[in-house]
């Protein structure tokens, strides 16, 4: 057997997968039915913490364990120190975004998000085979917590010196986001966000030979192509975000999945206009508005998201998809309607034949 395989099913086996294709952790997209869908396919099942209260965490993690076998990771983003704030600059975006939705009082910006405390404890008593990071890394009591109970804890980084401090601190796997991908850029330093703009083909291979752990691949990967030449450049798996949104399961406002259908790579655009924090989205009508000279930066995050909120809730309202956060990689065209497990079976037989196995 090639080296490659061996690496590959030592890390099914490990991680108690049929397919080495893992569903992205998606804040605000991690509909149960997918995550269910996927692993029951062989696949792992994933969901994003960010937005979420403790009671809503042990709640998924309960309905997705019940109707799988249980092959799910829980994600949450390191935060980031509180926002300094400017409340005449806050004044000129909420300005700016009275123009795109309603008017958007003062205190709109003092959005907060979930207790990261209080996420943390309910993600190691839903006890889920694997914990993953983003944005920065846990602290040691943390991983040595994970670790006494056996949870693997998968960092995701987006450069070479994230992955190798991911590899210092303690982590099992090392996620490697390259810049194609849709959402939130997962950068330690947000402020590095848009210059280190690494694509997968180069950030791959020079992480697989940085460190000693097992690499999974993720951004841009949305077909059986896009797996084989991750497998082939040195990853364990490959994780899917974007590819999946428009499969039922996904649940994704019928505006933003059809949005998904016909972007091309060069229609999605890294910015911060929708929460502060840099991550590709669909270059609508409002981000390329937002991106403009003239346009006020966006406030820093979570202020931002606090300010477009009222934006972002009655453009969802009205199916209007160039107001809408929809977030997309740059492969989104890729994606089909078809159910998660079909697509899942469909993507990994096309792999197999590619990698001759
Ligand atoms: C809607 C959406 C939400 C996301 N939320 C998170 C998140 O909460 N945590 C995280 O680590 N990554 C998040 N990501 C990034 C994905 O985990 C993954 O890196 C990305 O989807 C891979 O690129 P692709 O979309 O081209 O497959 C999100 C991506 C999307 C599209």
């Amino acid at each position: 057997m090639s080296a490659d395989r061996q690496r590959i099913e030592a890390f099914c086996a490990r991680f108690g997968l049929r397919v080495p294709i893992l569903l992205a952790p998606m804040a605000g997209a991690s509909a149960p039915g997918l995550s269910i869908a996927i692993a029951s396919a062989g696949g792992l099942g994933a969901c994003g913490v960010l937005l979420m209260q403790p009671d809503e965490i042990t709640g998924w993690a309960n309905q997705v364990r019940g109707a799988s076998n249980g092959a799910f990771q829980l994600n949450i983003w390191i935060p980031d120190p509180p926002p300094a704030r400017d409340a005449g600059h806050e004044a000129q975006v909420r300005a700016f975004l009275g123009a795109w939705g309603p008017p958007v009082p003062p205190e709109a910006g003092d959005a907060t998000t979930p207790d990261f405390a209080a996420q943390c404890e309910a993600m190691l008593a839903a006890a889920p085979p694997i914990v993953s990071s983003v944005m920065g890394l846990y602290p040691p009591d943390f991983v040595s917590r994970l670790k006494q109970r056996g949870i693997a804890w998968f960092a995701n980084v987006s450069t070479v010196a994230e992955a190798r401090a991911a590899e210092a601190a303690g982590a099992d796997v090392v996620v490697a986001q390259g810049a194609e991908a849709g959402g939130h850029r997962g950068c330690f330093d947000a402020a590095l966000a848009e210059q280190q703009l690494v694509g997968l083909f180069a950030l791959l291979p020079a992480v697989v030979d940085a460190v000693k752990l097992p690499v999974v691949a993720t951004g841009g990967i949305a077909d059986e192509r896009g797996v084989a030449a991750a497998l082939m450049l040195g990853a364990s798996a490959a994780q899917i975000g974007t590819g999946f949104l428009r499969s039922p399961e996904a649940k994704l406002h019928p505006a933003w999945a059809e949005a998904i259908g016909r972007t091309a790579p060069e229609d999605t655009v890294v910015s911060r206009a929708f929460s502060g924090r840099a991550g590709r989205s669909i270059a609508t009508d409002y981000v390329r508005a937002a991106l403009a000279p003239e346009a006020p930066r966006p406030a820093p995050y979570p202020v931002q998201r606090g300010l477009t909120a009222a934006m972002r809730a009655a453009a969802q309202k009205a199916g209007d998809v160039e107001r809408m956060q929809v977030w997309a990689g740059q492969s989104a065209r890729l994606a089909r309607a078809d159910p998660a497990a079909e697509r899942l079976q469909q993507i990994w037989r096309g792999a197999q034949a590619l990698l001759g196995w």
